[in-house]
């Protein structure tokens, strides 16, 4: 990998972990979800990045892709299990990391979380499969007694590219194909005390350019430009289209950028049996010895 690439992912790494950080920091009962976000986006920007995607703020049996809406009434309880998943970019170039955060304190879901993904990290080198991975994680959550979420994976990143190929699944598969050098890889395991598996729940919060298609509504093609330009084709939260648009314009353009598939909306993941899911994710660039680009020294 050539050093200014390089360099690049280890600044977007190292914010995306400073911000995940200041996140949980901001975790305390009876906190608004949605100022914990807006606060997120303002220390990205402070900190010279961009975002990679909205933070995702996905509480107790919400798994992943939940964000909060502009006046969003959402507050955190103390046996909460608050996921704060971020990933900034620098130039495109991505960091994408999580923790699992709960003011009553760190209990067992939240470390097999933990060791899932620090068990994975050990076997990580050039040449190291991805069934290797997926069967190292997978026995970790069962020596603690839970499960793996199994249609929930890590993944490949390319440049403003957030999963860029390469599925890493959580549990044990069949794939033979080997990581290799300079590969940058998310691994991001979830566990649960519940089944094991996500659906999706509501309507999405978080959307990304897929196409340009012609678009009825004015301002349904405005959010379409922003959604290529300003976001510059990486998710978006419909919170930050809000502060443009009226609340009914907004739902109307949403919807037809939707159904046209001019733009892809990620529907909140839920765990089907309603119970807790804790999750914990690092960057890595593949070496070997492996970079942790978003592991704070
Ligand atoms: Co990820």
């Amino acid at each position: 990998m050539e050093k200014e690439i390089l360099d690049k992912y280890i600044k977007a790494g190292k914010i995306a972990a400073e911000v995940r950080d200041y996140g949980c920091s901001l975790v305390k009962k009876d906190a608004l979800v949605v100022e914990i976000a807006e606060k997120i986006d303002k220390k990205i920007e402070e900190l010279g990045a961009k975002p990679a995607f909205p933070v995702n703020i996905s509480i107790n049996d919400m798994a992943a892709h939940w964000h909060p809406v502009i006046n969003d009434k959402t507050t955190i309880k103390e046996e909460d299990y608050v996921k704060i998943d971020v990933g900034v970019h620098v130039d495109g170039y991505i960091g994408d990391t999580a923790k699992t955060i709960r003011v009553a304190g760190k209990d067992d879901l939240i470390i097999c979380s933990e060791k899932m993904l620090e068990n994975a990290i050990k076997i990580i080198k050039p040449g190291v499969t991805i069934g290797e991975i997926g069967e190292v994680i997978e026995n970790t959550a069962k020596e603690f007694g839970f499960n793996p979420i199994r249609n929930l994976t890590g993944h490949s990143l390319g440049r403003y590219d957030v999963h860029a190929g390469l599925v890493i699944p959580n549990i044990k598969n069949d794939s033979k194909y080997q990581l290799r050098e300079d590969e940058v890889i998310a691994i991001e395991p979830f566990c649960t005390s519940g089944n094991g598996l996500v659906k999706d729940s509501g309507k999405a919060l978080i959307f990304r350019w897929i196409n340009d298609k012609p678009i009825r509504l004015i301002e349904g093609r405005k959010i379409l430009e922003m959604a290529r330009e300003k976001f510059e084709r990486l998710p978006f939260a419909k919170r930050w289209i809000q502060k443009y648009f009226s609340p009914l314009k907004v739902e109307l353009s949403l919807r037809e950028l939707e159904t046209v598939n001019a733009l892809y909306g990620y529907k909140p993941l839920r765990e089907v049996s309603g119970k807790p899911v804790a999750q914990t994710e690092h960057t890595l660039i593949v070496k070997e010895k492996p970079i942790v680009t978003t592991r704070l020294l």
